[in-house]
Order: C-alpha cells, then structure tokens, then sequence
C-alpha cells in the first residue's frame, strides 16, 4: 500500500479533481483504491455524488483525527471506497489541538489497513492548519498541483515552507510529482509560468490543459470524468495524468 497525499494549501489548484479522477481510473484497472476527503468544503465527496446530508461525522476522519480511533467503514461508490467528509470535519482543526500526536494518528489508522488497498490518495484542505498536517503526515509521497498563473507562483515559498515543516515530522516524505494545472497554451503568461515552474520543480508532469466546462458539469453530476464524458478530450487529459501519477508512485498499473 501506498500513501499519497495531493497537496496545496492554496485554493483552487485542481487537488480534488485529480484525487477523483486518478483515482478512479487506478480503481478502473484493477488497483484497490481508497480516497480520504480531508476537507470539510466536501467537494470530492460531492463530485463523486455522495450527498452531504448523508455524512454523519462519526463516519469521517473526525474520530481518527482528535481520538486516534480505527479508520470508520468507507462509503463504495464509482469503484472507489471513501472515507467522506462533511462541514463539521472543521471541528477537528481544533479537536485535535492539544492531543500529543494527533496529526500522527491518520498514518496510524492506515497502518492497520496496509493489507486492504495498493493505494490511498488523501484530498487535502487549501490550508496549512492541522488536517493538512494530519494528511502530509500520512503520506509516502506528496503530488502537487499548481496552477500555471501567477497565484500558483504565489504559492511556491508557501509550499517549500511546508512540505520543509511537515519533513520534521516525516523525514521521507517526497514530492512524487509536481503537476501544473488549468493550462492555457494560448496565454502567453501560462506559458511563462510553465517555463519557471520546468525551471525550478522537478519531477514536473505535462501541464493539465483548462477546459472547464466538462471539468464543472462533471463535478454536478456527481461522477468522475471518466464517467461522465468518456472518450473527452478532458478524460484523455485525465487518462495521461493518471499514467503519470502511476508512473511517479511506482504503481503498476
Ligand atoms: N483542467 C481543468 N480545467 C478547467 N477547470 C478545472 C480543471 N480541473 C479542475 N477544474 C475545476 O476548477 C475548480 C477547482 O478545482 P479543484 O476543486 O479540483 O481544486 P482544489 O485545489 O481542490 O480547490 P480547493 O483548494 O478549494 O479544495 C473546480 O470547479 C474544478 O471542477
Ligand atoms: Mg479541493
């Protein structure tokens, strides 16, 4: 099993799309997958059609976050299982203040679990407070998405300096794969951000083309793209992306 944590404490850089969509195609050849929503917004609990209304606390990372309890039964959907999320999960960034080793306890729980999945892709929050430390802190590697507009280069001393934090707590964590995301060849400052960010990142994947209408529709309806628009240019962006993440994660898939 490995652990892989998509982070960026800036919002809005495409986390939850390629946890949801990667994922749900490592599932689709045959890899057990579990995802985790570390985020109260839910939105990959959404995305993937779960309501929120159907989300009890109790079946969130909540009690594994501030009581180091076992991982809760994941929900089944698309393929996937799901450790879901809901807005009181935000309780937990105060819950586990004060806890010795709570942002330690989610590696905990997966520990027991190692038999159960290949891999575990953990959606972090857009944050830098305790439930992106508890994700960073279960993770084996690291993928990043950044945005090539000036706010993903915003967010780059921001990033060194965390993922620099969180390697205190776990000396081997790595950046598998930095992935720059809503990519417009057309705009000549995309393509000067995607030349700084080949410059100074490494390993880098190929840029996540911006196409947001099947991207949004998708998200409504509740399914990854490989459901809603198979065969789509964006699922073909999605199929190379993921081929990449197995590569950088050393899946064979
Ligand atoms: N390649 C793309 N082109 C256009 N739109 C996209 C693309 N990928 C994702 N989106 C859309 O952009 C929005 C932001 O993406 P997403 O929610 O995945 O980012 P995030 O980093 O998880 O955000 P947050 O920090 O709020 O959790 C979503 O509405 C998503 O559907
Ligand atoms: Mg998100």
């Amino acid at each position: 099993m490995i652990t892989a944590t998509v982070f960026n404490h800036a919002g809005g850089a495409g986390k939850t799309s390629l946890t949801r969509d990667v994922g749900y195609e490592l599932a689709l050849t045959g890899l057990r997958v579990l995802l985790i929503d570390l985020d109260p917004q839910a939105n990959l609990t959404t995305w993937l059609g779960i309501p929120v209304q159907d989300v009890a606390l109790s079946g969130t990372v909540y009690p594994v976050a501030t009581d180091g309890q076992p991982l809760p039964p994941p929900m089944y959907v698309h393929g996937l299982d799901l450790i879901p999320s809901q807005v009181d999960l935000a309780l937990a960034e105060t819950g586990m203040l004060g806890v010795p080793g709570s942002q330690l306890f989610l590696r905990q729980a997966l520990e027991t679990v190692r038999d159960r999945y290949d891999l575990v892709l953990i959606d972090s929050p857009p944050s830098v407070g305790q439930l992106a430390i508890l994700g960073a802190a279960a993770a084996d590697r690291l993928i990043v998405p950044i945005p090539t507009r000036a706010k993903g280069l915003h967010a780059l001393p921001g990033l060194q300096k965390a993922t620099g934090l969180y390697r205190r707590l776990r000396p081997e964590l790595e950046v598998a794969l930095y992935v720059p995301t809503f990519y417009d060849a057309r705009r000549s400052h995309d393509r000067e951000v995607l030349e700084t960010l080949q410059a100074h990142l490494s390993p880098l994947a190929e840029p996540v083309p911006d196409r947001a209408a099947v991207w949004i529709d998708s998200n409504l309806a509740g399914e990854p793209v490989g459901v809603f628009a198979k065969g789509s240019p964006v699922h073909e962006d999605v199929l190379r992306l993921t081929s990449r993440v197995a590569a950088a994660l050393g899946l064979s898939a």
